[in-house]
């Protein structure tokens, strides 16, 4: 699978607030081709787009997102937090997102982001969401942190193609990725040296950096040969 050079992080979190519709929209108004978003679940098993394990920083609810029922969530402002103009706006499902991103022409990166505790059963849902709403040919990709995640993704649905996620690129991680069969080694610029870029492309899988929003930094990632940049700023960043 081919992926684009520039992928929005959860939308485009530096245009607009991060895992919501609105945030997919402008994403696209910028030009991206694919976005990058987080997917977990409700107490009830519904499975969200939203990045922290507990309200908060993003919503108007507080307290962990894992004791929340869906109809809870759902009921929360996930826009004013960013700015007036977003007031209103809602945590969407998963399913939402898929459809209104292959509405808008654009590809997905689905991270699976479990709360602590619900790895496999939040790859699950997840996995399982997908097959039901994701039809679009655009490119497509999940990616976590959590091994055991990917390892439920790997085995429930093999055809579609996996990114394994490192922050600190600790012992181990270049095995661990071609075990999972990962296509992408997804990794934190500031950790991402050219040394590793090349391991990665040698062991036969692409070089993902996240979250790089400094042109600077973009170029010296892209001189280093890094294949695909997660920004903030996809607008930034296309322009380059
Ligand atoms: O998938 C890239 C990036 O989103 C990983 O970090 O914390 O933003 O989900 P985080
Ligand atoms: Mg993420």
């Amino acid at each position: 699978m081919t992926y684009p050079r520039i992928v929005g992080h959860r939308g485009a979190a530096a245009l607009a607030p991060e895992n919501t519709l609105a945030g997919f929209r402008k994403a696209a108004e910028a030009g991206a081709e694919m976005v990058e978003l987080d997917a977990k679940l409700s107490a009830d098993g519904i499975v969200i787009c939203h990045h922290d394990n507990v309200l908060g920083r993003t919503s108007t609810g507080e307290g962990p997102v894992a004791e929340q029922s869906f109809a809870a969530l759902r009921a929360l402002d996930a826009g004013s937090w960013f700015g007036p103009d977003f007031a209103g706006e809602r945590i969407p499902t998963l399913a939402e997102a898929l459809e209104l991103i292959a509405s808008l022409g654009m590809g997905v990166n689905v991270e699976i982001k479990p709360c602590p505790g619900r790895e496999r059963e939040t790859a699950a849902a997840t996995v399982k969401i997908v097959r039901d709403h994701w039809k679009s040919a655009a490119p497509f990709q999940f990616s976590s942190f959590k091994p055991a995640a990917l390892e439920v993704a790997l085995a429930e649905a093999p055809d579609l193609p996996r990114g394994y996620l490192t922050d600190d690129f600790r012992e181990g991680w270049l095995e661990d990725a071609a075990r999972l069969k990962s296509v992408s080694v997804n990794g934190n610029f500031r950790r991402y040296t050219k040394e590793r870029i090349d391991a990665v492309h040698a062991a036969g899988m692409k070089a993902l950096a996240y979250t790089v929003n400094e042109p600077a930094d973009a170029a010296r990632l892209l001189t280093d040969g890094m294949d695909i940049l997660v920004t903030d700023c996809p607008d930034k960043l296309l322009k380059l």
